[in-house]
């Protein structure tokens, strides 16, 4: 039970790479005319994928916690840094949702949603290293 989390985390951390690869490329297009085919149909679908495995990953990892070693947090950096996740998190999946509905040239909501996205991307990377301390605290002695 324990482990579902991480390789859950894991996973998702390495379909968010490869969407912001994608979002990269729009990134250039958008703010420095570079061209560039930008893959919108399978950003937006792993974008999803990725958003909704962390955000189940985040429920489960809080769920296993408090189930076998008594309440949320005592895995310190790593719990604090899954709530900073959250807020980015929402605001990546809200804007990204709004201009997929409604497409039109926009300067400024890309923008709000790509920073919004590499956060959670960097933030994701960091948990792995966190992630890993607490295997090895908790898990592995
Ligand atoms: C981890 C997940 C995601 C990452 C890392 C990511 C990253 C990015 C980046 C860097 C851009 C370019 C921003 C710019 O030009 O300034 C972008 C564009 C875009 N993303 Fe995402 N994104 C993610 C998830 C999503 C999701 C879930 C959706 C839809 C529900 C979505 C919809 C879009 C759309 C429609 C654009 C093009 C906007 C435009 O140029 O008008 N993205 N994304
Ligand atoms: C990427 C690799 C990651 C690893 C190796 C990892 C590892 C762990 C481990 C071992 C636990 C203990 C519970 C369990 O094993 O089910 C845990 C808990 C937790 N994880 Fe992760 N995790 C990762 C990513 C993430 C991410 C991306 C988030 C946020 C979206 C997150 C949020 C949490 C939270 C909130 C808890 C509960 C902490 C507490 O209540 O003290 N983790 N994680």
């Amino acid at each position: 039970m324990l482990w579902i989390h991480p390789l859950l985390q894991l996973f998702a951390t390495g379909l968010a790479v490869y969407v912001l690869s994608l979002g990269w490329v729009r990134f250039q297009s958008n703010h420095f005319g570079k061209t560039g085919k930008f893959q919108w149909m399978e950003h937006v679908k792993f974008g999803k994928y990725a958003h909704i495995l962390w955000m189940s990953g985040l429920v489960l990892g809080q769920y296993a916690v408090s189930k076998y070693w008594g309440s949320n947090g005592v895995t310190g950096n790593h719990y604090w840094i899954g709530q900073l996740m959250m807020p980015c998190i929402a605001g990546g999946y809200i804007t990204g949702v709004i201009m997929d509905r409604n497409k039109q040239r926009r300067q400024y909501m890309p923008l709000v949603h790509g920073v919004f996205n590499a956060l959670a991307v960097v933030l994701a990377l960091a948990q792995a290293v966190t992630g890993a301390i607490v295997i090895r605290d908790f898990m592995l002695l």
